[in-house]
């Protein structure tokens, strides 16, 4: 027997970031998160069971993968086969629009887009909460890549997980945030985030102090959001995003993702605002820096950019939808 699907999925940034987990093994948070979901960005994948398979594989553009991003992936497909009563195992084929491992997120849409397409070839017509909690097992920010526009990925409070996924808090429609990614570099981090976050929890001294504050972020996050207010969302998001570096600089050794040329671009977006520009900065593990910003400042902030040493190329995204079945194709 053989069975197929194909499905999307577009990357998420982060405003209140997940740096921290509880459990390894579940990839459970020790606290919430909140994202925007992007357009354009993103992972198409095809999952095929076949019984005459003789293991899982990954090849993600063409190459084949082995170590953690297999494991990654095989945590998702074991889940789902257990879920389905499915033995066979699976040939997964997906194909970035993103540079993948450069601190763009291309494990967040790459898993959310196994986990929807791999649930539809099991047969498993699971809710987007229970496709969210499975991504999770994956990579910890694909559970909110599921979902379009603005996503908030609760903790949860049980050993399993079962409730520590992902919810929709407003759909992309809700407000035309505009992002400007700055690509700086486009090959794989040195240190994934995966063991980035680990080592931080386990040797820095601010780690506690990081994670304390995110209740007050998210809480601030999703009220400037509901008011479409860029300018109280701004020393939300910024915070969130330094407090996290700041947490990874502390760990021992310090893990520093940020470049020259990404300390550039905040100190330029910090600038700009205190100007009068709606806009704001973001950066995960890795030198690549987001500036969000209204649709208005778009063009201004591209030429700003586009002037500042060692951007390599900007992409131009906005609010996206979360993840799609292309064709559940028998
Ligand atoms: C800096 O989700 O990639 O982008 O759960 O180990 O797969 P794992 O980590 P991952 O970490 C993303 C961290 C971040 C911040 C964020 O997206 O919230």
């Amino acid at each position: 027997m053989m069975v197929r699907a194909r499905a999307r999925a577009q990357i998420n940034i982060a405003l209140v970031k997940y740096w921290g987990k509880r459990d390894t093994s579940l990839n459970l948070p020790e606290a919430g998160s909140l994202s925007l979901t992007l357009d354009g960005l993103g992972t198409t994948t095809t999952v095929v069971f076949d019984d005459d398979a003789p293991r899982d594989t990954l090849t993600i553009n063409e190459e084949a993968q082995q170590g953690s991003a297999l494991t990654k992936a095989t945590r998702v497909l074991d889940a789902l086969r257990e879920r389905a009563g499915l033995r066979s195992h699976a040939t997964i084929t997906s194909h970035n629009s993103v540079p993948t491992s450069a601190g763009l997120a291309s494990s967040a849409s790459g898993l959310a887009a196994l986990t929807q397409a791999a649930a539809v070839a099991a047969g498993l017509n699971l809710s987007r909460e229970a496709l969210s909690a499975t991504a999770r097992l994956g990579s910890g920010s694909a559970c909110r890549s599921l979902f379009g526009g603005f996503a908030e990925w609760s903790p949860g409070k049980h050993a399993d997980g079962h409730d520590s996924h992902a919810h929709e808090l407003f759909g992309p429609d809700h407000w035309d945030l505009h992002v400007l990614v700055a690509i700086l570099a486009r090959g794989p981090k040195s240190i994934s985030s995966t063991e980035g976050m680990e080592h931080t929890r386990r040797t820095s001294p601010f780690h506690a102090g990081f994670i304390a504050t995110v209740s007050q972020d998210l809480q601030e996050a999703k009220a400037a959001i509901a008011a479409r207010d860029l300018m109280s969302l701004a020393p939300v998001a910024e915070r969130s995003c330094l407090r996290m570096h700041a947490d990874m600089l502390a760990a021992d050794p310090p893990l520093c993702y940020l470049q020259p040329a990404s300390w550039a671009i905040i100190h330029r977006v910090q600038t700009l605002r205190k100007e009068g520009v709606q806009a704001f900065f973001s950066a995960d593990a890795g030198p690549n820096v987001k500036v969000f910003c209204t649709p208005e400042e778009v063009p201004m902030l591209h030429a700003e950019l586009e002037a500042m040493p060692g951007v390599k190329e900007i992409i131009i995204c906005r609010p996206g939808h979360g993840a799609e079945v292309l064709d559940p194709i028998p």
